[in-house]
């Protein structure tokens, strides 16, 4: 690809620091040091997410810091700047859960504002946990300026009783606790040994999860995502990204050539070949509702049903990420559904060459094939993708389930076991009062509902760990950390402060979910539920002011998303 002509890199800081009007601009910057040649070089905002509310992103100044030598090292002028992080594993089991969503909107809202008011020409962004790399290309695909993504990497695995262990495995040694299946002795033991140092939480959980499909999307360096925060590879590949955000730059490449409808079907395609989050349905629908990509719950399913489930990694699979980057990460996974013909090949990347270019060159180590952490696309762990849409009477709009049984299906009737939140649901299961057979139904926890959808964690890895992986159903409209395994049913649309039927599900209910048929049900006729409808009133929202009361009037349906919509 042809490089643009010099004058064009600095059409947007132009404006900000050229001429004599703009003295006062750059008497503010000569504050902070930049110089005559400073001004004279493209500026590259760095987002830089780092924060000391979670391990994901405590040592990201470090990685910003060698983003910034690379830029300057090609030539750009690096200027630094924060976004928020929620900490979902530490927001997890409790209130404040319901800011992780609302903070992918205003990481993509805050990255979105920065940039606009100081005319960055590019943008090199670092993020970690959750919400950074969803929010991170939200604001990417809006402002539409030459940008490159950083993930920071995952934690190193903790070890335990001789295996490797993270976070979920303490999430679920609490129910195990709870249940007296643990001595306090070891999940004391267990907790100080599951996180060792900086990092993401350590399975294909959302973050990690996010970071493949990053990749996968074109707007990462190949390679980048898997190797953990702590290797010392870790500088030199920051490093990296600053000069490839400067050549991004230099090509004219801007994240909606990247972000297309076949970048997007590409990464649908890697989540259900892997097994990943759930919670990447509902931020792939965020991405590409921001860059007008009409993309439906459909195209998941679609795309799953045709795709190989080949990611052995936690926690459906026995492997963690670090696992992966030692046998080749993302490009691995990228090569085997290339050669299966699985892949749109001539999507765009960030180098200007097409994924097929870029994946066809990475140098994998010898045998990386034979591994067990990816299995063969033609010996695959299941003939299809690990997500499923499911709908019927109980979600019209939609419900997503992640497929971690081994047996590669979901088939659940069960009775209803009805909550309202899930801080009654957990005081039920702690007390030993959810039986085998039950599908424990947990709403109000929906996008608008929560509001802010909480993730389920705390619930799901008490009842696995009380010994119920598959005897025990979920069903919500809120959401499942990455973590969650079991048949679970999240993102349940509409949701129950929107009059869905979730909303009308009682006690004794039978509710079916099956995701050979994409059936989710409960028995009750059309005239049964328009019956209890009638009888049905919206709670009284529980936030009237403030940030919680805001989100509540701005979020859509998880079925779009769950990206906050200006309504009219
Ligand atoms: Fe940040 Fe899990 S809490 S990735």
């Amino acid at each position: 690809m042809d490089q643009l002509p010099k004058d064009r890199l600095r059409e947007r800081s132009r404006i900000t620091v050229d001429g004599p009007e703009r003295a006062p601009h750059r008497s503010m910057y000569r504050a902070m040091g930049l110089t005559d040649k400073d001004f004279q070089q493209p500026f590259i905002g760095v987002a830089n997410l780092a924060t000391e509310v979670t391990p994901c992103n405590f040592h990201l100044d470090q990685v910003a810091r060698e983003v910034k030598v690379g830029v300057r090292e090609a030539g750009g002028t690096p200027i630094e700047f924060p976004a928020i992080t929620v900490s979902d594993a530490i927001a997890m089991g409790h209130q404040g859960m319901k800011g992780s969503l609302i903070s992918r909107e205003i990481i993509a809202d805050s990255i979105e504002v920065v940039a606009f008011a100081e005319g960055f020409d590019a943008l090199a962004c670092v993020g970690g946990c959750d919400k950074n790399l969803p929010g991170i290309l939200m604001a990417s695909v809006r402002l539409n300026i030459p940008t490159v993504v950083l993930y920071g990497g995952t934690m190193m695995p903790g070890r335990f009783q001789g295996r490797s262990v993270s976070v979920e495995d303490v999430f679920e040694a609490v129910g195990a606790h709870a249940a007296g299946r643990l001595s306090s002795e070891d999940l004391d033991a267990l907790e100080r040994a599951a996180c060792p140092g900086p990092g993401t939480c350590g399975g294909l959980f959302t973050a990690n999860t996010m970071a493949t499909l990053v990749e996968t999307l074109g707007m990462a360096r190949l390679g980048t995502s898997a190797v953990p925060a702590v290797h010392p590879d870790r500088p030199l590949r920051a490093r990296e990204v600053g000069k490839q955000v400067m050549e991004t730059l230099a090509l004219g490449i801007r994240p909606k050539d990247i972000i297309t409808l076949k970048a997007i079907e590409n990464a649908i395609r890697v989540a259900a070949a892997l097994g990943g989050s759930t919670n990447s349905v509902l931020h792939l629908m965020a991405i590409a509702g921001e860059a007008g990509i009409p993309i439906t719950l459909e195209d998941f399913d679609r795309i799953s049903r045709e795709t190989p489930h080949i990611g052995n990694l936690k926690p459906g699979g026995e492997y963690l990420m670090a696992d992966l980057h030692q046998v080749g990460g993302v490009p691995l996974i990228l090569r085997q559904l290339l050669d299966a013909g699985l892949l749109h090949d001539d999507a765009m990347t960030i180098t200007g060459r097409t994924l097929g270019e870029e994946v066809r060159n990475f140098p994998l180590p010898e045998r990386a094939g034979a591994s067990r952490v990816v299995y063969p696309v033609e010996n695959p762990i299941h003939a299809d993708g690990a997500l499923a849409i499911l709908r019927g009477n109980l979600a019209p709009d939609g419900a997503v389930v992640k497929i971690t049984d081994p047996s590669g299906v979901v088939e659940f009737t069960g009775e209803a076991r009805v909550f309202d939140g899930e801080e009654a649901a957990f005081a039920a299961i702690s007390a030993g009062q959810i039986q085998s057979g039950d599908v424990v139904v947990i709403r109000y926890e929906g996008p608008q509902g929560g509001p802010g959808m909480r993730e389920m964690l705390s619930v799901t890895a008490a009842i696995i760990g009380q010994g119920h992986v598959s005897d025990v159903a979920m069903v919500t409209d809120g959401r499942f950390s990455g973590a969650t395994r079991g048949p679970m049913v999240g993102h349940v649309s509409p949701e129950a402060w929107a009059g869905g039927a979730i909303a009308l599900v009682r006690d004794g209910d039978r509710i079916t979910i099956n995701s050979r048929t994409r059936e989710i049900s409960v028995s009750l006729t059309e005239e049964e539920l328009a019956a209890r409808k009638a009888e049905w009133k919206r709670p009284e929202p529980r936030y009237t002011h403030g940030a919680f009361a805001k989100y509540q009037r701005l979020f859509s349906s998880a079925s779009l998303g769950a990206r906050t919509t200006i309504w009219d």
